[in-house]
């Protein structure tokens, strides 16, 4: 699907869950408490849980492992069956283009002992998946994929009573999917497992075991998890709004004259929170307050209006931050004043598409000054970006950072392969259009 987003005077809104303006729920947290519901006992009820591409796809896949849940009004609600219920299923699990679903699948079904093979799209077969396969052998899981390390992944069934291994496992990359991956399997452990990591990668899953009475501790880039004893407790739980499709809309409001949007109820966890760090020091007029905490997950508001930028440097911790908000990151450096430059940043070359390849061609094309490097990218940013036409590459943040570049362009932007928003934020643009933009 073409979609063309036109140049913009002025946004506003007010986001809001007792609005119909509201931000969906954070997909990390989605993901992660379908499936833990799962593996808990017992029923578990999650309000504001995300509707799209990519929780659909875990959700089909914890069906065809026998779990009964129902999806209504934004509530879901799923009925646990334990850490060892999971049925074998009759065909391989299909992941779509989802990397959380696949990879945290494998780890909650290597603790299961059942024997299942989980594959998904074209794209998320080029993704790599080595990262997980190795660590979980280590544990002892018998587990093997296509020949470039990719899926299609094939688990076999672990024999009656027999567990799998605990220990110190080191992680190559800061990697959130990972660590969950090796946390799920490491519940079904005889003994303690350690994971340390390289840098501070989001810590939903720590928390969120941590909520449902597993033993685990987790300190700096260091994780302890003993092997679980009593069945996981289920999970009553109002999902924070997604920081990661907000960030589409502060960015949007940052670069549009005359603008301002106040986002309540979004999720403010630290390790989350890079990109918001980052504006500000770029000197983006933005007030960010943190009001509660739900399921020991912060929550908060953040107030934007238009704002001229800086260019600035990002690196280290900051990156991993930020890992999904470079796409947008990039437009907002593009309207800044002077030079951004990113660096240490090669993990986003194994994302939904290889980001920093796609983020320069696609933003070279709508007339951005951008120039790749091997881990990262530097832009001289303008007032005058020209628009044009580019296309999302099957990469849903892609897409939506092209609108917001599109709606402080001189000419708009033409977004080639737009519906790909689907697959984490399927209203985005009804938002646009409700804040003022006319789609
Ligand atoms: C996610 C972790 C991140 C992120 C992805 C969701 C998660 O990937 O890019 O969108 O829910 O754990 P990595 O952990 O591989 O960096």
């Amino acid at each position: 699907m073409d979609l063309f987003i036109p140049s913009s005077k002025k946004l506003t809104a007010i986001f809001s869950p007792e609005s119909d303006l509201n931000i969906p729920g954070d997909k990390s947290l989605s993901h992660r408490t379908a499936l833990f519901s799962a593996l808990a006992s017992g029923e578990s009820r999650i309000t504001n849980f995300l509707d799209s591409g990519v929780t659909q796809v875990m959700l089909n896949s914890l069906s065809s492992l026998g779990v009964q849940w129902k999806f209504v009004d934004n509530i879901l609600t799923v009925r646990g069956k334990g850490l060892y219920g999971f049925q074998t299923p009759v065909n391989s699990l299909y992941c779509g283009h989802s990397a959380t679903t696949i990879r945290l699948m494998a780890g909650a079904l290597a603790a299961s002992g059942i024997a299942v093979t989980l594959d998904g799209s074209e794209g998320l077969r080029k993704r790599p998946m080595d990262r997980i396969v190795e660590p979980l052998r280590q544990l002892g899981v018998k587990i093997s994929t296509a020949e470039q390390g990719t899926a299609p992944l094939v688990i076999q069934v672990r024999p009656a009573g027999q567990k799998l291994k605990g220990g110190l496992i080191e992680l190559k990359q800061a990697s959130a999917q990972v660590k969950t991956c090796i946390l799920l399997a490491g519940l079904a452990a005889e003994e303690t497992i350690t994971i340390h990591e390289p840098g501070p990668s989001r810590d939903h899953t720590e928390r969120l075991l941590k909520a449902m009475g597993a033993d685990l501790q987790a300190e700096g880039l260091q994780v302890r998890l003993n092997p679980l004893e009593k069945d996981l407790l289920p999970l009553k739980m109002r999902l924070p709004g997604d920081i990661s499709s907000a960030a589409f809309l502060i960015v949007a409001a940052l670069i549009t004259p005359n603008s301002e949007i106040i986002i309540e109820e979004v999720g403010l966890n630290p390790r989350r929170t890079g990109l918001l760090d980052v504006l500000q020091t770029m000197g983006a007029d933005m007030q960010v307050t943190v009001t509660g905490e739900n399921g020991g997950e912060p929550v908060g508001s953040v107030k934007v209006c238009s704002s001229e930028l800086q260019g600035c440097m990002v690196e280290g911790d900051l990156v991993v931050r930020m890992i999904d908000e470079f796409p947008v990151f990039a437009v907002a450096a593009a309207f800044a004043k002077g030079e951004t430059v990113v660096r240490d940043a090669q993990e986003l070359r194994y994302k939904e598409s290889d980001r920093i390849q796609v983020l320069c061609s696609e933003l070279q094309k709508i007339g951005v000054d951008i120039t790749e490097m091997e881990d990262g990218f530097v832009i001289q940013g303008s007032e005058y970006i020209s628009g044009g036409t580019a296309e999302s590459k099957g990469d849903h943040r892609l897409a939506m950072s092209l609108a917001v570049a599109g709606l402080a362009s001189q000419n708009g932007v033409n977004i080639r392969g737009a519906d790909m928003v689907s697959q984490s934020f399927p209203a985005f643009f009804e938002m646009l259009n409700r804040m003022g933009v006319e789609i």
